[in-house]
């Protein structure tokens, strides 16, 4: 049916037309907010290069997770920023580390809320890798049983669901076992499947203090010109026992996201990283770009690329506007 007949333009007439019409949505409930937890006490250091994202102490957790809560978000994922940092990261498995307090005062204050847990080891050791590194490249299997202590411990301290990130082969699979082995056989697996060396986690670093030392992460994490690559470390991690998997980052990489939608069926997260939310707000804040459209056009495009769920620094606040 040809125009005149077709006029598209009929369904954009007005906003309850448009609302009649609109294939996709971005619901508070589709959004998990990162959080930066840090030592001390009474700590809300706002991170420079990402307004809006502050690094709080564990004390300052429960009320966070309230406001979270109330907001009606899907959950947070937690970043543990220790004091001490050593060649092993030995701080990522210790029982009474900075994010296994953390998920224990969330998870006091607010027990429903749903806390992830990020594994890697990158912010705990000195030279800043995500695992072993022999001072020229980091060692894949020695690796793996250091993740999968970080997992237990995280898992036992509470988290609901523990997410690698590192991007060792076989993480997957290793983690699985050793959870599986301390009784925590029900502790879902959020793989970060396809994690690109991407310059758009430097804000990130910042907050995190996690930037290589020495060298960068192009031996671990994946080439940006590659997606069918992708496909193959997402149907492995699957193999080896993912629940879940990530598409990390989000804007650059939304063809990734379409073809890992069109290739399973198991929930699909993409992250916005810190370097795109960085990039939005410092044209936001210039009055380059408008904030609220930024904000919702950038979250529709990567639930338009087929991703489920969302990690946004923006949570809160979209949650905010949309609630209010
Ligand atoms: C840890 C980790 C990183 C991010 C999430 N987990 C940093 C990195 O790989 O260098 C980046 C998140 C962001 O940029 O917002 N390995």
């Amino acid at each position: 049916m040809p125009f005149p007949d077709s006029r598209p333009r009929r369904m954009r007439r007005t906003e309850s037309l448009r609302r009649l019409a609109r294939e996709t949505r971005v619901e508070p409930a589709d959004l998990i907010y990162p959080l930066f937890c840090v030592t001390g006490s009474g700590v809300r250091e706002p991170v420079v290069s990402m307004p809006g994202v502050s690094r709080l102490s564990v004390d300052a957790l429960a009320a966070e997770a309230k406001e979270i809560e109330s907001l009606g978000l899907a959950g947070v994922i937690l970043f543990g920023i220790p004091d001490a940092k050593d060649a092993q990261g030995s701080g990522a498995w210790d029982d009474d580390g900075i994010v296994q307090r953390s998920i224990r005062a969330i998870k006091d204050a607010t027990p429903d809320l749903l806390v992830i847990a990020d594994i890697c080891l990158c912010e705990y050791t000195d030279h800043g890798h995500c695992g072993v590194f022999d001072g020229h490249q980091v060692l894949n299997d020695e690796t793996l049983p250091l993740l999968a202590k970080a997992a237990v411990s995280a898992a036992r301290a509470g988290a609901d669901i523990v997410a690698p990130s590192d991007m060792m082969d076989g993480r997957v699979a290793a983690i699985r076992d050793a959870l599986d082995e301390e009784a925590l056989d029900q502790t879902p697996i959020l793989s970060y499947a396809a994690k690109y060396a991407s310059a758009f986690y430097g804000p990130f670093r910042d907050a995190a203090e996690s930037a290589p030392a020495s060298g960068d992460r192009r031996g671990y994490q994946m080439d940006p010109a590659n997606e069918r690559e992708a496909m193959r470390e997402i149907l492995s991690d699957l193999e080896e026992g993912a629940d879940m998997i990530m598409v990390k980052p989000a804007m650059p990489y939304l063809d990734v996201i379409r073809s890992a939608r069109d290739l399973v069926d198991v929930p699909l997260f993409a992250y916005q990283v810190s370097g795109e939310y960085s990039m939005l707000r410092a044209a936001m804040e210039r009055g380059w770009l408008d904030e609220e459209r930024g904000m919702d056009e950038s979250l529709l495009s990567i639930r338009r690329a087929g991703a489920d769920r969302i990690l946004t620094y923006f949570a809160k606040d979209y949650a905010r506007r949309v609630r209010s």
